[in-house]
């Protein structure tokens, strides 16, 4: 009995620790700079030969550049990750600058493979994930210029500026392709819709709002 449950309990760490530490694999090589033009479909992009890889296969320039905030957000996204350079390719990290216009938001999302951490360069955001269920707490925090914050993967979360100016922030991501799913946008903004009464049951709301959320998106 007592030999059949040890047995138990090392079978199921033995289990646990078969999982990697890291959400994406470790890299095998120095680098796997991405060929975009491969028509080979793996985890990722293929490999370009690494003899033929330069300086500009690491490299990105722009994010000295604001992003444009003139929409009904009032924010915007620049992204760098492994679809803008090719060398960040199977290194499981990218990062993106965030502009906010004063009174911006950057809607509650998830990013599906990646935690993000972010740091506020200039203005006032307040900043908030939801813990998953069955808590579903909100946890959250006003952050000025410096302040650091941390968002775990996969919980949905937010920013808002609450300055009185624009706000810029810059993030980083444990994915080369962290993915980001904006919660309105996807339930009300399915292509093809999700059908009214999946909507109304699970909203516990009328089908007239429901159709009026899947107009908006
Ligand atoms: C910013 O976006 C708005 C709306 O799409 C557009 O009208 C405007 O020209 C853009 N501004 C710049 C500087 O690109």
């Amino acid at each position: 009995m007592m030999v059949n449950n040890i047995l138990r309990l090392l079978s199921l760490l033995a289990f646990a620790c078969s999982f990697p530490f890291a959400v994406e694999p470790s890299p095998l090589q120095d680098f796997c700079v991405a060929d975009y033009s491969s028509p080979v479909f793996v985890n990722g992009f293929a490999c370009k030969d690494p003899n033929l890889a330069d300086g500009t296969d690491f490299f990105y320039s722009g994010l000295h550049l604001p992003g444009n905030t003139s929409n009904f957000l009032g924010s915007d996204i620049t992204p760098v990750n492994a679809a803008h350079i090719p060398g960040l390719n199977t290194l499981g990290i990218s990062m993106v600058r965030i502009d906010y216009a004063q009174g911006g938001l950057s809607p509650p999302h998830t990013h599906p493979r990646a935690s993000e951490i972010l740091t506020v360069l200039e203005g006032t955001l307040f900043v908030g994930f939801i813990t998953s269920n069955p808590e579903n707490r909100l946890i959250t925090k006003v952050l000025q210029r410096g302040d650091v914050f941390v968002f775990p993967v996969g919980l949905i979360h937010f920013q808002r500026n609450i300055g009185y100016g624009n706000a810029v922030a810059f993030a980083a991501f444990s994915s080369q392709n962290p993915g980001a799913v904006t919660v309105a946008n996807t339930v009300f903004g399915a292509n093809p819709r999700i059908e009214t009464d999946i909507l109304t049951r699970a909203f516990a709301v009328d089908n007239s709002i429901i159709d009026s959320l899947q107009l908006q998106f």
